[in-house]
């Protein structure tokens, strides 16, 4: 049977991707490193769909290893997730990052072409919009002046992936880029589990919430927004999911060799709603203080979704409330999060 290889798979997005994918009659085969996720995942994901995914534990940017992965399943389109994705730490270490996102995208490509797999659905970001203070940001919206690596990263390689569709007729690519994904599978089996204190403004909320980490520091309330706070459009994990299976289906019945769409919610929601949302949800108060504006920061991101309503058929339609509880729940049902592979 015919397979997408989900690469990074076993990661936040990539883990509600696969189940998705399974749900909707698509045989699912994932490549990850584990640099950033846990071989507990795989268990979770048997737990909810009753599937055992087969797994290659695997370098992508590591040809060799990689081709086993192609040699040994029938593969028929790839939705390469596989990537370092942290911020900060893109600024600290550059190299890495540089090296890891486009030798993996690379390397991916190669052995599309050589396998003849012609289907492509890459993890690009909101990020490549840059600086811009044009809201909402429209696919066709001004590209670059990221503030970071890491946002260069998605940058170079959505022009890769543009010069490799040129080149390779045969090949179509669908670009998605993702606005701020929060939340987690209803089960609350699998989630948001990142390293150590958490970046993200979702996975603090929750460390707050759960008591584990203090309070929330709000960076910065003297925007020029409603309340002060930053806007940002925060779409469930689960929705997002669900455009990829969209995205899919896409390149399997358009002739575009590139195609571009926004998977956001469409709306803005500040840092103080955040918090309140996420306090009916828990139940209690988040202690919080206002801190001083977190470079690189934009007042405001929001996705326009026609596009992506019109063409791909995606809506996003859970709330900040479902996304809110459902954070909850994963938080409370794994406070430490997964298990550690020994
Ligand atoms: P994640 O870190 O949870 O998942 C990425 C997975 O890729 C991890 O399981 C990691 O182990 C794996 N990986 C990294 N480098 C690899 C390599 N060389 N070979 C094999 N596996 C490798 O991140 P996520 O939030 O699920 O993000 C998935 C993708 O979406 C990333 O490309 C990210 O840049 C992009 N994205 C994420 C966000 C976000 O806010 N989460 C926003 C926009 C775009
Ligand atoms: N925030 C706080 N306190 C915190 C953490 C965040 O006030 O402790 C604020 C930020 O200042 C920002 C908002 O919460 O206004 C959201 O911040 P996140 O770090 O959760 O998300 P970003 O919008 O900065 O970035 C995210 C991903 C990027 C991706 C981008 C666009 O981290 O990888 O969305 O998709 F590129």
């Amino acid at each position: 049977m015919a397979s997408v290889l989900v690469t990074g798979g076993m990661g936040f997005i990539g883990s509600h991707t696969v189940i998705s994918l399974y749900e909707n009659g698509f045989d699912v085969v994932i490549a990850d490193n584990l640099i950033n996720s846990k071989t507990e995942v795989l268990n979770r994901l048997e737990q909810i769909t009753g599937k055992r995914f087969k797994f290659y534990k695997v370098d992508c940017c590591d040809k060799e290893a990689l081709r086993k992965v192609f040699e040994e399943n029938e593969i028929d389109s790839v939705i390469h997730f596989a990537g370092l994705k942290a911020v900060g730490e893109s600024v600290r270490m550059p190299l890495e990052y540089y090296s890891n996102n486009i030798n993996s995208m690379l390397t991916v490509v190669e052995l599309m072409n050589e396998y003849k797999v012609r289907k492509l659905v890459f993890s690009s970001s909101a990020t490549v919009y840059g600086e811009s203070e044009d809201v909402p940001f429209t696919e066709e919206s001004p590209l670059g002046m990221c503030t970071n690596p890491y946002g260069w990263t998605k940058w170079m390689l959505e022009q890769v992936l543009r010069d490799c569709a040129k080149a390779y007729p045969d090949l179509k690519v669908c670009l998605l880029r993702y606005f701020n994904p929060v939340g987690a599978h209803e089960s609350g089996l699998i989630g948001e589990d990142p390293k150590g204190i958490p970046n993200n403004l979702f996975p603090y909320i929750s460390k707050v919430a759960a008591g584990t980490l203090e309070q929330l520091t709000v960076f910065g309330d003297d925007y020029d927004t409603p309340d002060g706070t930053c806007l940002r459009d925060y779409i469930h994990v689960c929705d997002l999911a669900d455009g990829h299976v969209k995205a899919l289906n896409f390149v399997a019945t358009h002739d575009d060799s590139v195609s571009v769409f926004n998977l956001g919610t469409g709306k803005g929601t500040s840092v103080k709603e955040a918090v309140a949302a996420f306090e009916k949800a828990c139940g209690h108060e988040i202690k919080h203080v206002f801190g001083a504006r977190r470079p690189g920061d934009i007042p405001v991101c929001y996705a326009s979704t026609d596009k992506a309503r019109k063409e791909l058929g995606f809506e996003a339609k859970r709330t900040i409330e479902e996304m809110c509880s459902s954070c909850w729940n994963w938080q409370t049902k794994n406070p430490d999060g997964l298990p550690s592979d020994s």
